[in-house]
């Protein structure tokens, strides 16, 4: 027996709940452990602020989404004395091994604990899919959905009005979310951070596409896509906790440039947290789960200082550190294959 922290760190995912189900059914049912949930991620290790989590109190949230534990972008790093103070709770709540469930910045805390003698067993989250060392990480599938689903409706609106319209989509500098949405729902062009656009070229494939009788236009921009030669087209001002610029707003730019340029009356939808709200799908709660389980065994193993990852079809450990290497971008094969369908 032993006493597991559990926490939720970073932007919320559909399927977390899933995770920490997995990590309480397994750890209390077959290891016989206690499970103590940390609320707001690290905020809640640093102010001592946690719930034991039972089979009972977990009953019901396969399917929800969010986090029941909450979550924040708190970086102990930047607060005074944090590490300390994280230690201090960990030692007054006699946890044996901590599993942080977040992304490459609240696993990055969790390599830096490590050196503090934290046994860590890590989870990998984000609907970004931009994790090094897993294959996908659960509540991008749901987010391509809600994408996909979106991109469907913009379709027939646009068409009934003649427009171009730019959907904005998640992702940071990952183009995943944008590929995957775009390609599900027939996108007539793609921009993605690992291409940088050019505007007179996006607006040379619109005009392609109305010369041949077309009358509308869906172009899906990942929110961190860049003009070539030029700086992230942004809204906000300011950074988080962990160094992170705020995204979001290219398409605010976007409709009115390609407005300008081709004469073609032009609308933008930004999607934003809608992508990250709700229940998630089937393969987000199967994978979560999945990583629950598996993380919950490892740390009984003794097997510290890894995560868990998605290689293939398997559920596999690797080093933690794999993890913080360079972000997964997009597969350059997987846009080839999209772009065979712009204009
Ligand atoms: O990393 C997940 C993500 O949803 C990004 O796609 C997005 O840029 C960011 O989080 C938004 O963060 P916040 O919830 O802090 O606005």
């Amino acid at each position: 027996m032993a006493r597991i922290g559990v926490l939720t760190g970073g932007g919320d995912c559909p399927g977390l709940n899933a995770v920490i189900r997995g990590v309480v059914r397994k750890g209390v049912n077959v290891h016989g452990h206690e499970i103590v949930g940390f609320r707001y991620g690290w905020a809640g290790v640093l102010a001592d602020e946690a719930v034991e989590l039972t089979v009972e109190s977990t009953r019901g949230i396969l399917p929800r989404g969010g986090t029941i534990l909450g979550t924040s972008r708190t970086n102990p790093y930047k607060e005074d004395d944090g590490p300390k103070r994280i230690l201090e709770t960990l030692e007054r709540r006699g946890i044996d091994v901590l599993i942080p469930i977040g992304g490459e910045d609240t696993l990055g805390v969790a390599r830096r604990l490590m050196d503090e003698g934290v046994n860590i067993v890590g989870v990998p989250k984000t609907i970004d899919n931009d994790l090094a060392a897993t294959d996908f990480t659960f509540g991008f599938q749901t987010a391509v959905q809600i994408a996909t689903e979106a991109v469907d409706r913009l379709h027939t609106t646009a068409e009934s009005h003649n427009r171009v319209i730019v959907v904005e989509v998640m992702g940071r500098h990952a183009g995943w979310i944008a590929a995957y949405a775009g390609l599900a729902g027939g996108a007539d062009v793609i921009l993605v951070p690992e291409r940088p656009f050019d505007i007179e070229q996006v607006c040379e494939h619109v005009r392609r596409r109305h010369a041949r009788g077309r009358t509308f236009s869906i172009i899906v921009v990942s929110e961190g896509a860049v003009p070539a030669g030029g700086e992230v087209w942004t809204q906000h001002a300011g950074t988080d906790a962990f160094g992170h610029q705020r995204l979001g707003g290219v398409a605010v730019q976007l409709e009115k440039e390609i407005e300008q340029r081709t004469g073609f009356e032009c609308r933008m939808t930004i999607l934003g947290h809608v992508q990250r709200g709700g229940s998630p799908l089937a393969f987000d709660r199967v994978l979560g789960t999945r990583f629950g389980v598996h993380a919950i065994d490892a740390a009984t193993e003794g097997r510290f200082g890894t995560m868990v990852a998605l290689k293939g079809t398997h559920i596999e450990l690797v080093p933690l550190e794999a993890a913080l290497q360079e972000p997964k971008l997009l597969d350059p094969a997987f846009f080839e294959t999209a772009e065979v369908f712009f204009g």
